[in-house]
């Protein structure tokens, strides 16, 4: 089982492009997949033509209500299984607390509900911040992706989330098993190169392999709430995607 969330604290670093075109990957190769919105923002919930009225219909209901994950499923027009988003899920940070409990409900969720034995993964889009949402996402998944764009800011993001999971670590008990996904990747400049180099001396093999490169399709298919593989599946940054999660597969990161 494969509960896989997408998190880096920094923005604009292709976390949602991620989520949801390694999502699509999963469907593609015949899976019955989950997808998560965990970001008030809520593109990914959006892109996949996925809407919640209100707080209610997200994992706010969780919290607040103590409501199953399996009753906030809705079906995406392409079958995605997608819990989405809404703007009222920010409430929880203020609303909460951070105490062990409250960090850990998404994971008590999953086990209660026995998804952690079901043959379906499930992928989660994080929002920028580490609040209450992200450790929920970090304490519940067996996997964590952060993608890094190939500039210097980014790259200090991966620095702090690195830190970040050396200090939850003997809180979880368990090493998190990671992966740096280098995104928007052009080898014309140095920088990528020099970004690419610190991340393997720093992260080693946990650095993905799989590089997603800089692509003007990623960029424009979200304007039309599509997939790589629907707007452009002949593109660089299709190939890209299939090629992230043939890798993961290959190594066990997604079982
Ligand atoms: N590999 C890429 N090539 C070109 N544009 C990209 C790439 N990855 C992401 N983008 C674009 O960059 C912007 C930020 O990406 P997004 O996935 O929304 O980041 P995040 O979720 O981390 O904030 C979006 O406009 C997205 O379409
Ligand atoms: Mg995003």
């Amino acid at each position: 089982m494969s509960i896989i969330a997408v998190f880096n604290q920094k923005g604009g670093v292709g976390k949602t492009t991620t989520a949801l075109n390694l999502a699509a990957a999963l469907q593609r190769s015949g899976r019955l997949t989950y997808a998560i919105d965990l970001d008030p923002q809520a593109h990914f919930s959006s892109i996949n033509k996925v809407t919640a009225k209100s707080g209610n219909e997200t994992v706010l209901s969780i919290f607040n209500h103590n409501r199953p994950l399996r009753e906030l499923v809705q079906s995406s027009p392409n079958e995605l299984q997608m819990i989405p988003a809404h703007i009222e899920l920010a409430k929880v940070d203020v609303l909460f607390g951070k105490g062990f409990n409250v960090v850990n409900k998404l994971n008590a969720s999953f086990q209660a509900e026995h998804f952690t034995n079901s043959a379906t993964p499930v992928i989660m889009d994080c929002c920028p911040m580490i609040g209450v949402l992200s450790l929920n996402a970090i304490f519940a998944c067996h996997g964590l992706i952060v993608p890094v764009s190939a500039d210097h800011l980014s790259a200090q993001g991966a620095f702090q989330i690195e830190k970040t999971l050396h200090a939850l670590e003997p809180v979880l008990k368990r090493r998190v098993k990671r992966r740096y996904l280098l995104t928007r990747f052009d080898g014309r400049r140095r920088m990528a190169w020099d970004i690419l180099k610190m991340l393997e001396e720093h992260f080693g093999a946990d650095v993905c392999r799989t590089r997603i490169s800089e692509n003007v399709c990623l960029a424009e298919s979200p304007a039309e709430n599509k997939t790589i593989f629907e707007h452009a599946p002949t593109s660089r940054g299709a190939v890209d995607y299939q090629a992230l999660l043939n890798e993961l597969m290959a190594d066990g990161f997604i079982e």
